[in-house]
């Protein structure tokens, strides 16, 4: 049986980006129409985007959301919306004008053009960010988000309650989902804000102590990308709307954890060395409560931290040889 992917057209903004091309991959196997994907490759890249770029079904504009134009273009005659484009907690905190134009006014067109247009539902890629530092473990939806302090987290909240706003007022149906720290191949190797696990491959490769900045007690809830990719396609499936998910793995677990876990996966006997921490974090926790997403969209993430690291793992190392062989 067919189910509403089937022979619909979708747009995904940010598709050619680390967890945007795990969803295009995701939905292809439910034979949509077709997806149109807009990104203007700040961060996407043609890499991601190898297993469909040939594919008669996708269709690939490299544009920017902030083009109105553009972006009205991209939605005429679409069924669904995944609004994953955006920029990273640091860049909207180096940059918060920039922040602005593509976190918020962008994705303000976006609702305009999905109402004029009908699109039928609009899935948002929203962050655990909205949470700040959380005031209860598991963290349910319903925590509050005032312990949120940065622009990021503003942006991510005030897209949620853009798209109620929408629903209330001109029926659009949307889902938001809260990703935890997702993880997985294809996530950011070369940019500025390396996340730390793709530092401590570096070390792994390297044969040299991985740096742990503080005493490594801070705990993270890593989800794996694939499994946020499901998550998406859930919530685009099911008949919920105006509703905010978490997606996490439901696994707290401390950045000293992670790197014991990263280095078993790689037989390493690596000692790590400690430094002062040089920034403060004002999030020292996260852990997700995931139960609403199971109970109404019958999603539960299925990768657990050892796999999926041995997936990431292996995708970088094989990466980093191409490169090696590349210069
Ligand atoms: N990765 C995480 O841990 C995480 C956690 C919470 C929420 N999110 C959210 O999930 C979504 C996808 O994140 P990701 O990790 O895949 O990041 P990503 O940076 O890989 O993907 C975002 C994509 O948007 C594109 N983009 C940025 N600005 C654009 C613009 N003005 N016009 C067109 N395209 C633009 C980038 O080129 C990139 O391909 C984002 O909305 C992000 O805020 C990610």
């Amino acid at each position: 049986m067919h189910n509403k992917i089937y022979n619909s057209n979708i747009l995904i903004t940010g598709g050619a980006g680390f967890i945007g091309s795990y969803v295009v991959e995701e939905l292809l196997k439910h034979e949509p129409a077709k997806i149109i994907i807009i990104d203007n490759l700040i961060r996407g890249t043609y890499e991601n985007m190898r297993s469909f770029l040939d594919n008669p079904l996708v269709e690939f504009v490299e544009g920017d959301v902030r083009d109105a134009e553009l972006l009205e273009n991209c939605i005429k005659g679409v069924d669904y919306v995944f609004h994953m484009a955006a920029l990273r907690i640091n860049a909207c905190a180096a940059s918060p004008r920039e922040g602005f134009n593509v976190m918020l006014k962008s994705t303000f067109e976006l609702a305009e053009l999905c109402v004029k247009h009908k699109v039928k539902k609009v899935i948002y890629s929203s962050s655990a960010s909205v949470y700040g530092l959380a005031q209860h473990f598991p963290t349910p939806e319903t925590d509050n988000p005032y312990n949120n302090q940065t622009f990021y987290g503003g942006a991510k909240l005030w897209g949620e309650q853009l798209f109620r706003s929408y629903k209330f007022m001109f029926s659009l149906d949307y889902v938001a989902l809260r990703y935890f720290n997702v993880y997985g191949p294809r996530m950011d190797t070369d940019g500025k804000y390396t996340e730390v696990m793709i530092r401590w491959l570096d070390c792994i490769n390297d044969g040299k102590p991985p740096l742990i900045y503080g005493d490594g007690s801070t705990t993270m809830d890593f989800v794996y990308v694939k499994d946020v990719a499901k998550a998406n396609v859930a919530a685009l499936l099911s008949d919920v709307s105006d509703e905010a998910f978490n997606v996490g793995n439901c696994e707290e677990t401390s950045l000293k954890q992670l790197l014991q876990v990263l280095l078993e996966v790689n037989n390493s006997n690596l000692i790590s060395e400690h430094r002062e921490e040089n920034t403060i974090n004002p999030v020292s926790r996260r852990l997700a409560d995931n139960s609403k997403a199971k109970k109404l969209l019958n999603f539960e993430p299925s990768v657990g931290l050892e796999k999926g690291l041995y997936e990431l793992s292996k995708w970088y190392f094989e990466k980093k040889k191409t490169i090696v062989y590349n210069v």
